[in-house]
């Protein structure tokens, strides 16, 4: 699966850098072409002659390299490649992905390239498990960053604990995974032939929606909007096209995905319904279950010694329900969320019977939780053979997990985008 492959591998600054040398040698052995970039840090583990001599090519490490710049700049070294690998991928690499920050040769490809990445992290066990560095996790797996380990065991620094890279070989196995078509696999570009999905179309809700008070006030939630981003991303994953439809969020779009941007649940609908047909809903959105009736068309002015004004508020269209109504159009699978502060999975079941949809996911969102606006995530998956209950994770992980469940519940083959394969509940 490596042979032909461009593979451009960007070396920081760990310990586990001095075994890149291995690692190139093993990719090389199976047909990749591989370019290192090294970074100064990295240059502290491996020296830039033992990656030259094992690529046979010269290794970058200057971003203001005007020679580089005029044979091969920093944007084209980026893009002539099939994937960027970052092995070892430090913290600070991690922290500056998540950000944008390009601030070397290393992170202006990260930032420039428009191909797939994949990180072997490796670092300190506490570092890894800072929430600093399990938010930029969650971030960057979002975006359609594939991380391979880290592994637990013995560190370099005396503690013990997950961090350790993964071993040369096992990133290799892992790469041609992620290049294998026989697998859902995010190496293909979303929505390609191949992976489990491929064929399907997902629609996902995310994020909150805006209901106008006036032309400058509204009434909103507090949802971000992370965790439906990261579904639409690990369904895209998976193969399938994808439409996700946003209320207002700061999250950039996921790669891959086709985003519609929206502001009321009103407009949230009328996107969902044009993007129909789907074989798959997941809606993860928190709609606003009311909006201001008549709103102003300008702005509402305080009048002297009078009233505030009165909002009256009428029922906005339920989503959900409107697609998981029984009929020939229906996706095959809807997915619901529900945000509880009570009675969580109690609440959740009678919510999915109440929409008619086929699964929910439920999650606590009682302020303690930190779940609303947070990277974590403790869910419920309700469907209608019972309860299962998933470990704290995420929300990349969770939508990962929900991914890979929604993968194993369609057959695989051709898609079937357009005719929905059932029109009743769903099973697993
Ligand atoms: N939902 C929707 N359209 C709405 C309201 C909710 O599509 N107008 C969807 C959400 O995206 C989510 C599910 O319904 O998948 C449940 O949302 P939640 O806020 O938990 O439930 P509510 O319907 O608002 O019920 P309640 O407030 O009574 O808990």
């Amino acid at each position: 699966m490596l042979a032909g492959k461009k593979i451009l591998l960007i070396v920081t600054g760990g310990i586990a850098a001095y075994k890149t040398p291995d690692l190139v040698r093993r990719l090389k052995e199976r047909g990749a072409a591989v370019r290192c970039l090294l970074t100064k840090s990295g240059e502290q583990f491996v020296t830039p002659l033992a990656l030259g001599a094992v690529t046979g090519d010269r290794v970058y490490q200057d971003l203001f390299d005007l020679t580089d710049e005029q044979e091969m700049g920093h944007i084209q070294l980026s893009r002539d490649a099939d994937v960027l690998l970052v092995a070892p991928a430090t913290a600070n690499v991690m922290a500056k992905m998540a950000a944008g920050i390009s601030d070397d040769l290393a992170t202006t490809a990260l930032l420039a390239t428009d191909k797939p990445v994949v990180i072997a992290p490796a670092m300190n066990v506490r570092m890894w498990q800072h929430a600093a560095t399990q938010a930029n996790l969650a971030t960057l797996k979002a975006r359609g960053v594939t991380v391979i380990g880290p592994e637990e065991g013995d560190m370099a620094c005396g503690e013990f604990g997950p961090g350790r890279m993964t071993e040369p070989l096992d990133i290799v196995k892992a790469l041609a995974d992620f290049f294998s078509p026989a697998r859902g696999n995010p190496g293909r570009a979303a929505g390609s032939p191949a992976g489990p999905l491929a064929g399907r179309h997902a629609i996902v809700t995310s994020g909150p929606t805006h209901e106008p008070i006036d032309p400058v006030r509204y009434i909103a939630n507090r949802s971000s909007g992370k965790q439906g981003h990261a579904i639409a991303a690990a369904l895209a994953a998976l193969g399938a096209r994808v439409t996700l439809v946003t209320g207002p969020v700061v999250l950039p779009d996921p790669a891959g995905v086709t985003v519609r941007h929206v502001e009321s649940a009103a407009d949230m609908l009328a996107a969902c319904e044009a993007a129909m047909p789907a074989d798959i809903a997941v809606c993860a959105a928190a709609v606003a279950d009311w909006r201001v009736a008549r709103s102003a068309t300008s702005k509402l002015k305080k009048e002297a010694g009078g009233r505030p004004p009165a909002l009256e508020l009428a029922e906005n269209a339920d989503i959900l329900a409107r697609l998981s109504r029984p009929g020939p159009g229906r996706p095959a699978l809807v997915v619901g969320f529900a945000a509880e502060t009570e009675k969580v999975v109690a609440n959740a079941e009678a919510k999915r019977l109440r929409k008619g949809c086929d699964w929910i996911v439920a999650n606590d969102v009682s302020p303690a939780t930190g779940t609303f606006g947070g990277d974590m995530n403790t869910v419920h998956l309700v469907t209608h053979e019972g309860v299962e209950d998933w470990p704290l994770q995420s929300k990349a992980q969770v939508a990962e997990r929900l991914a890979g469940r929604i993968a194993r519940h369609f057959p695989t083959g051709a898609g079937r985008t357009g005719k929905a394969l059932d029109g009743g509940q769903a099973a697993e």
